[in-house]
């Protein structure tokens, strides 16, 4: 008698989003097709440093693997995760996304052809950087006179160093490294082939993805983020930067004075995601979702579906996700920032 497919022991990975103010760890195991919550933890880099764990300026983390491996080890002792199998996100704005076509091919042509046409879009000299690369046009990809369209994505090799060393130095096994934008794909999808702007409104930065029937088609990030948001209330008002993230938070757009300090910054995440509806025919694109810690900006899913005339909503990356009842209200809270982390722990169960 054989005990049947392997695919019903229980499996857990860990996924793990080293973003500018907060790193986030998820565990999440799966049981055959169900998968369920184990643990979760964050911690922010001012509790231990007057830095941010990295900056949208340079290709490689602000702090060193050291100081970041020490935030993460303390996320794992005490949340006492023992997974160690993980997925580390690597942050958008390093990583190079390009589009190209090439001429009709065979499958076993398209690697060469694939890498000698990538070295004509990266920026940065060839022997730095680690490709890699999906077709678009999957389905018709093969036809008489199809050409392929590729999507590739290049990452510095320095920037692949410094989390293997974070990883090394956290016992734990990196297994997979992703760039944000397709954890964040991964957790807000609700079926697979539905066409969508995704926004990731950090602390630093915001990305605007264009996804149509499931496939990255472009990903565009600006340097707006929740922290200009406190800053910007902080200086009209003349209050500290606690006070002034107080207010953001409690009353985001809702408050008329707040609305006005902020508009001009929101407005210019507005028409960066006009240009990525751009992108879409007419009637095309379904929802707007917005994830990343400032989506939870009070009154702001409002605004931009006024704003667009589209529908919008905020991200439930834990959808799919079981946890105990008792959660609801924390995960809901939780949800948006988590996006990316638990998009990288699905990634780990696929
Ligand atoms: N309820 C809230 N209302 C408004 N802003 C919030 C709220 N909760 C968190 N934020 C903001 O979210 C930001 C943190 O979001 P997130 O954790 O997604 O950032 P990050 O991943 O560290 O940064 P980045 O993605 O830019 O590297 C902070 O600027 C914080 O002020
Ligand atoms: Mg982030």
């Amino acid at each position: 008698m054989t005990l049947g497919s392997f695919k019903f022991l229980p499996k857990s990975s860990l996924g793990i989003d080293i973003g500018t103010s907060t790193i986030k760890v998820v565990e999440i195991a799966r049981w055959g097709s169900k998968k369920s919550l184990k643990n979760y933890g964050e911690m922010r880099s001012e509790v231990l440093y007057d830095k941010p764990f990295r900056t949208a300026e340079k290709s490689s983390l602000l702090l060193s693997a050291n100081e970041i491996a020490r935030a993460l080890r303390g996320i794992l002792q005490e949340t006492k995760i023992e997974t160690k199998d993980a997925v580390f996100s690597i942050p958008d704005f390093s990583s190079f996304f390009t589009h190209f076509e090439l001429p009709p091919m065979t499958k076993e042509e398209l690697p060469e052809a694939v890498s000698y046409e990538a070295r004509k879009h990266v920026p940065l000299p060839f022997s730095e950087v680690t490709f890699d690369w999906q077709i678009l046009n999957k389905k018709r990809f093969g036809l008489p006179k199809e050409p392929a369209r590729i999507l590739m994505v290049a990452v510095p090799n320095e920037l692949i160093n410094q989390y293997q060393e974070i990883a090394r130095l956290s016992e734990l096994s990196l297994t997979t490294l992703e760039a944000e934008v397709f954890g964040l794909i991964r957790s807000s999808l609700k079926d697979k082939n539905e066409s969508v702007v995704i926004l990731d409104i950090g602390a630093q930065t915001t990305t605007i993805n264009a996804v149509r029937k499931g496939i990255l088609q472009s990903s565009r990030s600006i340097d707006v983020g929740g922290g200009n948001l406190s800053e910007r209330i902080a200086k009209s008002l003349s209050i500290g930067r606690e006070e002034a993230e107080k207010q953001k938070r409690e009353k985001g757009l809702v408050s008329k004075e707040l609305k006005t300090i902020l508009t001009p910054l929101v407005d210019t995440v507005v028409s960066e995601i006009k240009q990525a509806i751009g992108e879409f025919a007419p009637g095309e694109i379904q929802r707007i979702v917005l994830g990343g810690g400032s989506a939870l900006l009070p009154g702001l899913t409002e605004y931009i579906k006024e704003s667009l005339n589209m529908e919008t909503e905020l991200i439930d990356p834990f959808r799919s996700v079981f946890y105990p009842p008792v959660l609801e209200g924390t995960i809901k809270e939780m949800g948006p920032s988590y996006g990316v982390a638990v998009g990288m722990a699905l990634r780990g169960l696929e």
